[in-house]
């Protein structure tokens, strides 16, 4: 038997019967334990509310309470009842033995005492004791280790929270940063030149404009000269008669203030897109100005008509307007602008991409249309304007990222991905509006502007 196993465990021994006390207090003292005695279960249980030992030796049959009486009362005590016990019976009494195990006693040893079997007995439970023990301080220790740990785990997923949501904040400033400059840059540019053109139009437009009213009046002045000539001089001489023959001046006569008059009116469609382009360009101001939202979106057309003709591939795109009856609505034009022509580009690529796909029959059928409908909402508070077409439609999927930032499904020639977002930019933000997406794929797409009017 290995002494040093057992050194530093405290036994505690209770009997009244002094021979046998003094028996096993050898024994225990011999093999390097610590030894304490009590003489009956009373002093026993006062005893250990002191010292807690690592076992207790318990005889049965002792005066006042008795062995069985103080396991159970040992066994009920949450601070001793993990100690255990092991009872000391006489030979052969089974019915002791069994009864004490049933109290919670671990083991029992028979009197007379067996040295070595008594040492045998006491070192398993003694282990077993201490494996359990040094098990529960090493289970204690994990689960504060992993306390600790998942501690420091929330903490940093806390602050990996925190920093993911700053870098998310910062990415998106930078992104509106990015997209207030593109769009001034490209309004700037765009708008720049499309005034300047329309400048330079309006300036010989206007002298054409007044000069043909001149022009008319000195020819009705010709024309009356000319007719009371040849009232004065029926018979002008046959060189002049041979002229007027060759000139026709009867048809002349009748031609010339119709030719007029369609100068005129084609003066007027050149002037009337000089003022187009120029509202198209307008520089908006810093606060919002009410105006006519139908020359917004004819100017828009316009700067747009030569993508609607006909091409080799393709028959015409047919503009379907039913504007209602709209006040002038408070907003920045020129951006506003610039939404309808990003709206109007992406339905007539939706068409050029739609019409490669369908056959001529389909197309007759159904012929590549915008359809665009003005009109004030129920409770009078916004003003819509719809524009649909009856293009390839999207996805889902593409249906749910249009408006993201740098989001194309273009070839990089023809989409930069940033029309939509720079428009739901000038709708949402600039005017506290709403731009909405309605799409079928393969049936078409419906943009709704919604602009408040006061
Ligand atoms: N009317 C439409 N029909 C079908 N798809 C559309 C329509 N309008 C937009 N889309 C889809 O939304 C995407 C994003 O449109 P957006 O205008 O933002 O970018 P883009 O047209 O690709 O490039 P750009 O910057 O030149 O406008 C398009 O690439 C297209 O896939
Ligand atoms: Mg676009």
């Amino acid at each position: 038997m290995n002494n040093l196993h057992l050194a530093k465990n405290t036994i505690l021994i209770v009997d009244d019967n002094p021979t046998n006390l003094g028996v096993i207090f050898n024994v225990l003292d011999e093999a390097g334990l610590e030894v304490l005695v009590a003489q009956d279960g009373e002093s026993a249980l006062q005893k250990v509310e002191y010292v807690t030992p690592d076992l207790i030796l318990l005889d049965i049959m002792m005066p006042g309470i008795d062995g069985f009486e103080t396991c159970s009362r040992l066994k009920s005590n949450p601070s001793t009842s993990d100690i255990p016990v092991i009872f000391m019976t006489a030979l052969g009494n089974t019915e002791q033995k069994v009864k004490g195990l049933s109290l919670g006693a671990v083991d029992y040893i028979t009197k007379p005492f067996q040295k070595e079997e008594v040492l045998a007995r006491i070192k398993v439970q003694l282990d077993l004791r201490n494996l359990t023990q040094s098990l529960a301080n090493k289970n204690q220790l994990l689960q504060e280790k992993i306390a600790e740990k998942t501690a420091l785990e929330n903490t940093l997923q806390l602050l990996n929270q925190e920093l993911e949501k700053r870098v998310e904040e910062r990415t998106f400033e930078l992104q509106q940063t990015q997209l207030q400059l593109i769009q001034s840059e490209k309004m700037s540019t765009l708008g720049q030149l499309v005034a300047g053109v329309a400048h330079e139009i309006n300036n010989p437009v206007s002298f054409i404009q007044g000069n043909l009213t001149h022009a008319e009046s000195y020819i009705q002045d010709l024309l009356s000269v000319l007719q009371l000539y040849q009232e004065n001089f029926p018979s002008p001489g046959k060189d002049i008669l041979t002229l007027l023959e060759e000139v026709e001046l009867e048809y002349v006569i009748e031609d010339l203030p119709k030719l007029i008059s369609s100068m005129k009116v084609g003066v007027e469609r050149i002037r009337q897109i000089s003022v187009s382009l120029r509202t198209f360009s307008r520089a908006d101001s810093t606060t919002k100005v009410a105006a006519n939202i139908h020359e917004g979106i004819d100017s828009a057309l316009l700067i747009l008509k030569h993508r609607l003709k006909a091409t080799e591939k393709r028959p015409q795109i047919e503009v379907v307007k039913n504007y209602g009856n709209l006040p002038l609505v408070p907003c920045y034009l020129g951006q506003l602008n610039q939404v309808f022509i990003n709206i109007i580009a992406n339905a007539i690529d939706a068409l050029e991409e739609a019409c490669v796909q369908r056959t001529a029959e389909e197309l007759k059928e159904n012929p590549c249309q915008i359809a665009i409908v003005t009109e004030i909402s129920k409770n009078q508070n916004q003003a819509i304007i719809r524009i649909k077409d009856n293009g390839l439609g999207m996805t889902e999927e593409v249906q749910s990222k249009v408006f993201d930032y740098l989001f194309t499904t273009k070839v990089a020639e023809k989409g930069t991905g940033l029309g939509l977002s720079i428009s739901y930019q000038i709708v949402v933000e600039k005017h506290g509006g709403r731009l909405s997406c309605f799409s079928e794929s393969g049936v078409g797409t419906e943009f709704t502007i919604e602009i408040p009017l006061v």
